[in-house]
């Protein structure tokens, strides 16, 4: 079975190299791997830009662009822009009445955001919702798997508990119910009774190993299948039946992209390259980069282990040019010039056909706007599916009760 990948990107400026290191390029395999849905999150960007949004409809043009420049391919993932699919809103609506505040609250991201970003009023309902609202993009597919940064890794946990409350709570149908009793009869009356006092053990006593126990026991019993083990063993821990799917963390690696100063690269230390950075100011950001501080004239010998330009040769060259610098440097060989220059070239041959592709797609809007309008369309199809589920689950399916 395919895995179903859920992501999405908030449109707040260019991308930079440390984006394509880190994420895009785990897109660009996952889309060749799973059914993936990849989303521009413009209504995430009002939670904490609500009171300038110009320039928001031109950053999520742009980033659709810059993922097409690098390769991310609507035809194979479904790409869309969060606003043009109304039922991310409603299920975050439907969810928000089953949401404890104190979940939201104690998310770290919110208090500690509130506090860097002070000059903006976040407290406000939108902002304390963000999680919340990113917990309605992901169940809204039936995600097995979400790629996050570690600083995401928090409202993921909060999408798998909603998502175990939802079933708690709504998924003890009457369906279910006729289900388990039917599994009770197959497995013959001693059995059913083995599994009734184990259910007793775990439910009233607290015992784990119960559950352990009772997954061996079933796994014994002929004559059940393995969907109606699963079904009584989670009626034996007073799981409701699965509704919505608890989706995983798919944690991108630490992006090992460096800044320009060594450090990570990242907008807030404005130590970046952007993906579409103009050649001539590439060059400009290599060249004045800065070198081992030990190395203050040319005929100073150098450490590379000391040097932001080193690990930029980590990322950017082989083992042959590695070697040059090494030996280079540390006999004052070369200068930081030259030792600068091959990190420059393979930045620009990189950078040349994504720039290329970027500026195909700025310059055809509307095949732009067409794609995201068929990856929508696509896009509601499917959450259409789960939230029929939700309503349904959720005693909303007014018509059909009705008839
Ligand atoms: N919060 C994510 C970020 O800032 C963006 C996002 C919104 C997202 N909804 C999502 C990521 C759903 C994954 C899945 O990076
Ligand atoms: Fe850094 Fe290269 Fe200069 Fe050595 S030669 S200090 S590695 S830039």
């Amino acid at each position: 079975m395919t895995e179903i990948i859920v992501s999405g990107m908030r449109p707040t400026g260019r991308l930079h190299l440390g984006h394509y290191h880190g994420v895009l390029k785990n897109w660009l395999r996952l889309q060749d791997e799973a059914e993936c849905y990849f989303f521009v999150a413009d209504w995430h960007a009002l939670t904490t830009h609500y009171e300038t949004t110009q320039g928001i409809s031109e950053a999520v043009w742009d980033l659709l662009i810059e993922w097409l420049a690098v390769g991310v391919d609507p035809d194979k993932s479904v790409l869309f822009i969060q606003s043009h699919v109304p039922q991310h809103a409603e299920l975050a609506l439907l969810l928000g009445m089953l949401t404890p505040l104190s979940w939201l609250e104690r998310v770290p991201t919110f208090k500690d955001q509130q506090e860097k970003l002070r000059e903006r009023d976040l407290a406000t309902f939108g902002f304390l919702g963000y999680p919340l609202l990113m917990t309605a993009d992901i169940l809204l597919y039936d995600a097995h798997k979400v790629p996050v940064g570690a600083d995401q890794v928090a409202h993921l946990e909060i999408s798998r508990e909603l998502a175990r409350r939802f079933n708690s709570f709504y998924g003890r149908d009457a369906d279910a119910a006729a289900q388990v009793e039917k599994g009770m009869q197959a497995m013959g009356k001693r059995a059913a009774k083995t599994f009734t006092s184990l259910q007793r053990r775990f439910q009233q006593n607290g015992d784990g190993l119960a559950v352990t126990e009772a997954a061996a026991f079933l796994g014994q019993q002929a004559g059940l299948s393995a969907g109606m083990c699963e079904q009584l063993l989670a009626h034996l821990e007073g799981k409701g039946r699965e509704i919505l799917r608890e989706p995983q963390a798919l944690l991108t690696a630490a992006s090992k992209m460096p800044g320009l100063d060594g450090q990570k690269m990242s907008k807030s230390y404005g130590n970046t390259i952007s993906l579409r950075e103009a050649p001539e100011v590439v060059q400009k950001k290599i060249r004045t980069m800065p070198t081992d501080p030990a190395r203050v004239a040319r005929t100073d010998p150098g450490t590379p282990e000391k040097c932001p330009v080193w690990a930029l040769h980590q990322v950017y060259s082989g083992p042959e040019t590695q070697a040059w610098v090494r030996s280079g440097c540390t006999t004052a060989g070369i200068g930081c010039l030259d030792c600068k220059q091959p990190v420059i070239e393979a930045v620009l041959a990189e950078q040349a056909p994504i720039r290329e592709r970027a500026e195909y797609w700025a310059a055809r809007p509307e095949q732009l706007q067409e794609i995201a309008h068929a990856g929508a369309q696509r896009a509601r199809q499917r959450a259409e599916q789960t939230l029929e589920r939700v309503r349904a689950a959720m005693g909303l399916a007014h018509e059909q009760r009705h008839l």
